[in-house]
């Protein structure tokens, strides 16, 4: 049995695998529509999510299987005060796999060394976010057709961004990547994200310019300001719109850029950019739900 809880957790040939079956499964759905007939999938989440969440639901329904779980932490026995350990004791009873959110960095771990079942971490408070880089990878795979000899701008919360930290380290596995982080200075990626870039000696620059970095970009990935994760709202109010993408300060970007986000989306990209064919965040959307029912397969070894 096995769990997700970082990026770090699947192999770049299994990377490769995941991207191969989303692709056969957006080719050919049906053959896939009673892959995980009698399955059951429990979404514990604690912590609001709409893309995450639904799109885990809808994934194992279109494998034919069910789905059972909470979308808040009040309706569930935490409000009583159980232990996430005796609450996935407990789920392991109901269903074959969990996806679970959680506000405290490393709920999802604690999850998975209790659990019966394999549990894939869906967003722990500030730090990893695997499955959406599953998105995101999908995404970068269909639109620039491989993974290397990419410049990759991750601009806005790099702190409590966490689906920057587990994109920052699944890209710095490939070849010819490097990184331009832009962000306020309060904001700027932590140490230990920053870690795998170190140990694999990936390039990478760090500047609060995102005017001078737009020219070099292949990727821009965009992120909204984690106002949950602030102890302090003036804090926030002053930062949150650090950076607003318009079309105007788009027109030095390359012209094969692809646009990034994870959504949701404050104020941090202009709806005007919706319609520019290089914006991408919707389809990332919809990539993550084939993403989700390959990795499930994956886990529950559905052949
Ligand atoms: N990208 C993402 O995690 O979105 P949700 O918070 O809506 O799940």
């Amino acid at each position: 049995m096995r769990s997700i809880n970082s990026i770090k957790d699947l192999s770049l040939q299994e990377i490769d695998a995941l991207v191969q079956t989303a692709e056969d499964i957006i080719a050919r759905p049906e053959h896939y529509a009673r892959k995980m007939a009698g399955k059951k999938l429990a979404t514990l989440f604690y912590e609001p999510s709409t893309r995450t969440r639904l799109s885990f639901e809808a994934a194992m329904i279109e494998l034919g299987g069910h789905v059972i779980g909470f979308s808040e932490a009040q309706s569930s026995s935490a409000a009583k005060g159980e232990s996430i350990a005796d609450t996935v004791k407990t789920i392991s009873c109901y269903a074959d796999i969990i996806a679970m959110r959680h506000p405290k960095e490393g709920a999802p771990l604690v999850a998975s060394l209790n659990a019966g079942v394999p549990v894939i971490n869906s967003g722990d408070g500030g730090h990893n976010h695997p499955t959406q880089t599953l998105a995101d990878l999908l995404t970068i795979h269909r639109e620039k057709g491989s993974f290397t000899n990419l410049r990759v701008g991750v601009c806005g919360d790099l702190k409590f961004g966490r689906t920057v930290h587990s994109l920052i380290d699944a890209m710095s596995r490939y070849d010819g990547v490097s990184f331009v982080m832009i962000s306020p200075e309060e904001l700027k990626v932590p140490s230990y994200a920053k870690l795998p870039l170190k140990e694999r000696g990936i390039p990478y620059t760090q500047t609060t310019d995102l005017a001078a970095a737009m020219p070099e970009l292949d990727i821009l990935y965009m992120t909204r300001v984690q106002r949950e994760r602030f102890f302090n709202e003036d804090d926030y109010v002053r930062l949150k719109d650090s950076y607003i993408l318009t079309p105007q300060k788009l027109t030095t970007a390359k012209k094969d850029l692809i646009i990034m986000h994870p959504l949701p989306r404050v104020n941090e990209i202009s709806v005007a950019i919706d319609e520019d064919p290089r914006a991408c965040y919707f389809k990332q959307v919809l990539y993550g739900k084939y993403m989700r029912m390959a990795l499930m397969m994956m886990l529950l070894e559905v052949k």
